[in-house]
């Protein structure tokens, strides 16, 4: 059951409260917090929510597992903001381990960012740390811990900035957030990066032709979309003809999904929060840290949702019905995942995105496995491809064109903190996004106006990778 707004401002044990202006921050006591959620009618303007990480036990629908999650259900709390307010939220670490949150996507105070030895010392075991940020833009974001492998346990949450003015017309949204989950089966995620250093080639051969290539390291135990495994699936009722948007988020860590809705096709308005012409597809590949926002119009039934796990033979699921009848299950036909894929070149920046001028400068970087043994994982140069500390600098108010040529044997989400940028194509009009997908022996280039000072992470959103050295640095001056 939702708190009422009532308990939302008196701020009741397990919930958040609500901002009042000029008497200071007030955090609802106990954990977990949750947020109601607030209709896009809703003022939201500012939010307040408390985020205790801690171990836990979770029901991922039939069984119970123990995890580190926000809460005691994954996805942790959902946060819903308009575009211009101001989100606080109290991190408070019960972890055995420093911990951070990264508001992922947002274009954000650097103090705020949440990356460890970047924007701020890890929060130790025991701490809390207040995060206060306004979020500028509207759009589909999360959070997550930004420290060592803790993403691929279930340390993340849904982020929506809507948007006071919103353009888009549909009834009904929701929120379908994607994860591969590893932990509570005896293999952990340290493990599997142990296991990475010394062997950079996937300890199962998993390949897909989507991805060019090997889709990943780890054949997960548990595909999930909300936090449920396909056994006992969320289940998302509507009335038929109704027009739902749909916020996908992958918050994995190691896979790629390929989603698509039995008997429908997908309208896609948005990719990483910001707006596209629309483009129907039959199906569309979601990378680690990328989100798409698609609008469907319901036909009468019930259907599969389906999140394949890309090259990996497995899938998450969820059911979405307008009718009474049997749900379908998991292993469910959906021809539509064999048809039509989105294609990145298919994005067009909606008109109302500022094309900006040309970059005078272009930076070349190279994604690559090297190293003696090829072990070593990096974000370097074309003069330097091993280097592990790569700084791009910028000057504020510069526009600056980066290429991402990917030299190794498997696929890369890259991710750029604090910033939005261009995808560039020839002819112009390439979406904006804040973490692209650079299959082997391709190059992606983007523009991006440097405008928000500070020392950014630029790394691979496989947080394998990342770990083993796959990160970079934007910074001014
Ligand atoms: Cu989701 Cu460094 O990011
Ligand atoms: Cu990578």
């Amino acid at each position: 059951s939702h708190p009422t707004r009532r308990s939302l401002l008196f701020g009741t044990a397990g919930t958040a409260a609500l901002l009042a202006a000029g008497t200071g921050t007030r955090f609802g006591t106990g954990a977990p917090a949750t947020l109601a959620p607030v209709s896009r009618a809703g003022s939201a303007a500012d939010v307040a929510v408390l985020l205790t990480a801690a171990p836990t036990t979770v029901d991922l629908g039939a069984r119970d597992v123990a995890t580190w999650g926000f809460g005691d259900r994954i996805p942790g709390p959902e946060i819903r903001v308009a575009a211009g307010g101001t989100v606080a939220a109290r991190l408070r670490n019960d972890l055995p381990q420093d911990t951070t949150v990264h508001w992922h996507g947002v274009r954000i105070d650097q103090r705020m960012d949440g990356a460890p030895g970047f924007s701020q010392a890890p929060v130790p075991a025991g701490g809390d740390f207040d995060y206060r940020f306004v979020v500028p833009d509207p759009g589909t974001y999360f959070y997550h811990s930004h420290v060592g492998t803790q993403l691929d346990r279930a340390l993340y949450g849904a982020l929506v900035v809507e948007d006071p003015a919103e353009p888009l017309s549909y009834d009904a949204e929701w929120t379908v957030v994607l994860d591969d989950w590893i932990d509570g089966t005896g293999t952990d995620p340290d493990a599997v990066l142990t296991e990475l250093r010394g062997n950079p080639k996937s300890p199962q051969d998993m390949r897909s032709t989507l991805l060019g290539g090997s889709a990943g390291h780890v054949a997960y135990p548990h595909y999930l979309v909300n936090g449920r495994a396909p056994e006992a699936p969320e289940v998302f009722e509507e009335a038929p003809g109704r027009r739902v948007r749909l916020r996908l988020i992958n918050a994995g860590a190691d896979t790629a999904f390929r989603v698509a809705l039995g008997g429908h096709r997908l309208t896609v308005t948005h990719t990483d929060g910001f707006p596209v012409l629309p483009v129907r597809v039959d199906t569309l590949l979601i990378g680690m840290g990328e989100r798409y926002d698609v609008l469907v119009t319901l036909e009468d039934g019930v259907f599969p949702l389906v999140a394949a796990a890309e090259g990996k033979n497995a899938r998450a699921f969820a059911v979405v019905r307008t009718s009474t009848g049997d749900a379908p299950p998991a292993s469910a036909d959906v021809p539509e995942l064999d048809r039509r894929v989105l294609d990145l070149a298919d994005l067009t920046a909606d008109p109302s995105v500022d094309p900006g001028d040309e970059p005078a400068r272009e930076v070349d970087l190279v994604l690559r496995t090297g190293g003696a043994r090829g072990t070593s994982w990096t974000i370097g140069t074309a003069d330097a491809p091993d280097d592990t500390s790569v700084r791009v600098a910028v000057a504020d108010g510069e526009r600056v064109r980066l290429s991402f040529t990917n030299n190794s044997r498997i696929w890369h989400p890259v991710h750029l903190h604090g910033h939005t940028f261009r995808v560039r194509r020839s002819g112009g009009g390439g979406p904006l996004k804040d973490t692209v997908v650079v299959r082997p022996r391709e190059t992606v280039t983007v523009d991006l106006l440097a405008d928000n000072p500070g020392e950014w992470m630029l790394h691979c959103h496989n947080v394998y990778h990342s770990e083993l050295g796959m990160m970079a640095t934007l910074g001014y001056g």
